[in-house]
């Protein structure tokens, strides 16, 4: 079967890597990818129509979505009137991820752990709300974001702050939640799910401050490692029936045609776990770590997914851990400098995995070209081997500018849980 990955980034290229093994490269075409992914072609991803005709020029008859915003846009609505099948959800379930508001008045309507919250549409409205949690609380805008539109306060000055930029950014009269924080680790829950059975990825954590120790400004992710190792059976269980299953029901009751990738944003404070957020896709950087992690044939996955049958499909992980550490371009998420020659990619292990992500060829070489460059990917017996591996290879690549935090899973082995 010929099959279409839609997407341009690391996350894009691990599918691909994925899916390739069951289908082998020369079916796989990712739309419109880089010059890092092979069989890469270009593609307007919002314009369906045109990706209908390259579709059926190619005889592609599959489709996996990977970033958010053309399943907002209802791609998967458009295919299911056509004889090319889709994974993901259709608009009105990627509402999941595409309304903060929707997210938080499902969680409550279908009983979901998760934080206090209230909606507003007006930034004046809020203030006393904001003022009765003395701005310790989480501000949300309600629509994509992409990675922005969360502002995390500790007091009033930093609220006060905070809807102030927000007013700038998407004006006074705008739809937002103001939720309660939640302090402790976060983990990335990822399943694929055929709208009644899930099987679950390892737990994942991913870093998104753009310095070591979480300082700095928020990035698109600066790394992952999975298995998280305080993800205990305890822990799962406890997922299972405070998150995961009051989800599933949700989506059954409310009607919402979901067969994709869901990812449940997962907090855990003293008071156990709760949910922040769904995606309604596949995380990145975490599918770098948790598609090598897999021990499944994911194409036969997908399809289970797609005609309901997953329960049945065999599922289970790799032993060991796995590190993602991204390379990304200086300056970064702030503006950078492009078009630097990337060199030493032919010097890492051959077990590394390079999933690429912001690069371009320059007919010799590959150069920079975005934010996020390159995810270097190790695996190892112990999260501390993984990590070494990582940094070792991480070592041999080299460009101007280039940077990347060196804690990437360390923190956890602090941690004593
Ligand atoms: N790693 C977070 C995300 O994909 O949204």
């Amino acid at each position: 079967m010929k099959i279409a990955i839609i997407g341009s980034g690391g996350r894009e290229h691990a599918i691909a890597w994925k899916l390739a093994q069951n289908a082998g490269w020369e079916n796989i075409y990712v739309l419109p990818g880089n010059a890092g992914i092979p069989r890469s072609f270009s593609a307007n991803i919002n314009d369906f129509e045109a990706l209908e005709q390259y579709c059926r020029e190619n005889s592609i008859g599959l489709i996996v979505v990977g970033p958010e915003q053309p399943l907002a846009n209802g791609i998967v609505d458009y295919f299911r009137k056509t004889d090319i099948k889709i994974l993901g959800p259709t608009k009105s379930a990627a509402i999941m991820e595409g309304s903060k508001i929707f997210a938080k008045e499902f969680m409550r309507r279908h009983g979901v752990a998760t934080s206090d919250f209230e909606v507003f549409d007006h930034v004046d409205a809020a203030m006393p709300y904001i003022h009765s949690k003395n701005g310790d609380c989480v501000i949300k805008y309600d629509g994509l974001a992409a990675g922005k539109g969360v502002f995390v306060c500790n007091n009033m000055p930093e609220a006060e702050a905070a809807m102030i930029e927000f007013r700038e950014t998407y004006g006074e009269k705008s739809n937002f939640i103001v939720e309660d924080k939640i302090v402790g680790d976060e983990i990335s829950i990822i399943g694929l799910t055929d709208g009644k059975t899930i099987r679950l990825l390892p737990p994942a954590q991913d870093h998104k401050q753009v310095y070591d120790n979480d300082l700095g400004p928020n990035t698109g992710g600066m790394g992952a490692f999975c298995p998280a190792p305080f993800y205990t059976d305890k822990l799962a269980a406890e997922i299972d029936r405070l998150i995961i299953q009051p989800t599933l029901r949700g989506i059954e009751k409310d009607a919402l045609d979901y067969k994709g990738f869901l990812y449940f944003g997962v907090m855990m404070d003293e008071k156990g776990p709760k949910l922040l957020e769904y995606n309604a896709r596949l995380g990145d950087p975490e599918t770098e770590v948790l598609l090598p992690a897999l021990n499944a044939n994911l194409v036969a996955a997908v399809l289970a997914a797609l005609d309901g049958s997953l329960e049945e499909i065999d599922w289970s992980w790799n032993p060991g851990f796995y590190v993602d550490v991204v390379l990304t371009s200086g300056g970064y998420p702030k503006s950078f400098p492009k078009g630097f020659a990337i060199k030493g990619l032919e010097d890492v292990d051959k077990d590394t995995l390079l999933f690429y992500a912001g690069v371009k060829s320059n007919g010799e070489d590959l150069v920079t070209d975005g934010g996020r460059v390159i995810n270097v990917v190790c695996k190892g017996t112990t999260l501390e081997e993984a990590i070494e591996n990582a940094y070792q290879n991480c070592n041999k690549i080299c460009f101007e500018g280039m940077h990347y935090r060196k804690d990437i899973g360390k923190r956890i082995l602090k941690n004593t849980y």
